[in-house]
């Protein structure tokens, strides 16, 4: 891998083009620390470092500082912050999190933010004034969206098909057929997310034109992520068909199927609306993700997790995937 002539490596300044995408409570300094002084970009989650809900923006925003000077306790090098807008339906859902989140993120001077989310030219202004480095993955994503955040200035855009786990906007298009589209519409670079997971799949998305990589649910299977270990568990037992995704007001969302995701299914094929799927959810992150409730819990996940097999340390992962990727390449100019 040659850092010096990748965009994404200049951009942001590392090592390596390989990014753990932000995973709301679980995604925490530790997991960021060790994705960063491994040579990729760690990425803080929304409320991660934190176990209880608050509905104090305020103290949202404090929550966010901590966690931000726990990873700078703990590396040098570049990360990132993910701050998520309110879904273009409903522009003032969340707006005073969101703008508080970025307040912060500004004042604590984050080399980078990943804004997830379509209203970008509403909210990229602080951070290009402050000199922040502003990726962007819309949660739906598709051409016309990726254009328009070309527009407002960001400086990568995030390309995570309908395989990637959590939410993933209403276009459900796979990571095949998006990146490349997304990489012909656009001159700034691309990172492919949704289904990487090894050597293979970086490969791949180098084929179709990213210039990085995205991991959500490879990390979630790590040492330092904050999930509970029946989560871990059941991404390394999941095959093909365990994960399935569920239409809410946030678009389609993946995760691990269960009881949950069962009852979701059951509600839409009766004539339910977004709004009821989206009520079933509620109050059943925490106890899925950090309290390992995998039955009844929301566990979001991808669907490469029936590809994973083995939980490493975050910075294994990093290496361990960029060296795959060199042997892939060097055994597919013997074979082709
Ligand atoms: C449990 C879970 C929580 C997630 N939370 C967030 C989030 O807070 N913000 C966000 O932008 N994306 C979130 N995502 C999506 C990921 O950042 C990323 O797009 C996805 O995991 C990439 O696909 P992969 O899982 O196949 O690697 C979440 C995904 C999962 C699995």
């Amino acid at each position: 891998m040659n850092s010096k002539k990748n965009r994404v490596c200049r951009l942001l300044n590392i090592e390596y083009p390989v990014i753990q995408a932000p995973m709301l409570w679980i995604t925490g300094a530790r997991l960021v620390a060790a994705v960063s002084n491994a040579g990729g970009l760690g990425v803080i989650g929304p409320n991660a470092g934190s176990t209880t809900v608050t509905k104090d923006v305020a103290e949202t925003g404090e929550r966010l500082r901590r966690e931000i000077q726990r990873v700078r306790s703990l590396t040098s090098k570049p990360f990132a912050v993910n701050i998520v807008l309110p879904p273009p339906a409903f522009p003032d859902l969340g707006k005073e999190f969101t703008n508080r989140t970025i307040q912060v993120a500004v004042e604590e001077k984050v080399p980078a933010v990943v804004i997830t989310g379509e209203n970008m030219e509403t909210y990229i202004d602080p951070f290009k004034r402050a000199g922040i480095t502003v990726l962007c993955r819309g949660l739906s994503i598709n051409v016309e969206i990726a254009k328009r955040a070309e527009a407002a200035g960001i400086d990568c855009m995030i390309a995570v098909g309908f395989e990637g786990g959590g939410h993933s906007g209403m276009d459900q298009l796979p990571t095949f057929v998006l990146v490349p589209q997304i990489v012909r519409a656009l001159k700034i670079p691309v990172v492919a997310g949704g289904g990487i997971a090894d050597g293979r799949g970086m490969v791949a998305a180098f084929a179709l034109g990213a210039e990085g990589i995205y991991m959500g649910t490879r990390f979630m299977a790590t040492t330092e992520c904050d999930t509970h270990p029946n989560v871990k568990k059941a991404i390394l037992e999941a095959i093909d068909t365990s994960t399935v995704a569920s239409a809410g007001v946030m678009g389609m969302a993946r995760g691990i199927r269960n009881n949950l995701t069962d009852k979701c299914q059951k509600v839409a094929a009766s004539g339910g609306s977004l709004v009821d799927v989206s009520m079933l959810y509620r109050g059943t992150i925490i106890p899925g993700l950090l309290e390992g409730d995998v039955v009844d819990g929301s566990v979001g996940c991808g669907a490469v997790a029936g590809m994973i097999t083995e939980i490493k340390d975050a910075a294994d992962v990093v290496i361990d995937i960029v060296k795959e990727a060199e042997q892939v390449l060097s055994d597919l100019k013997k074979a082709m």
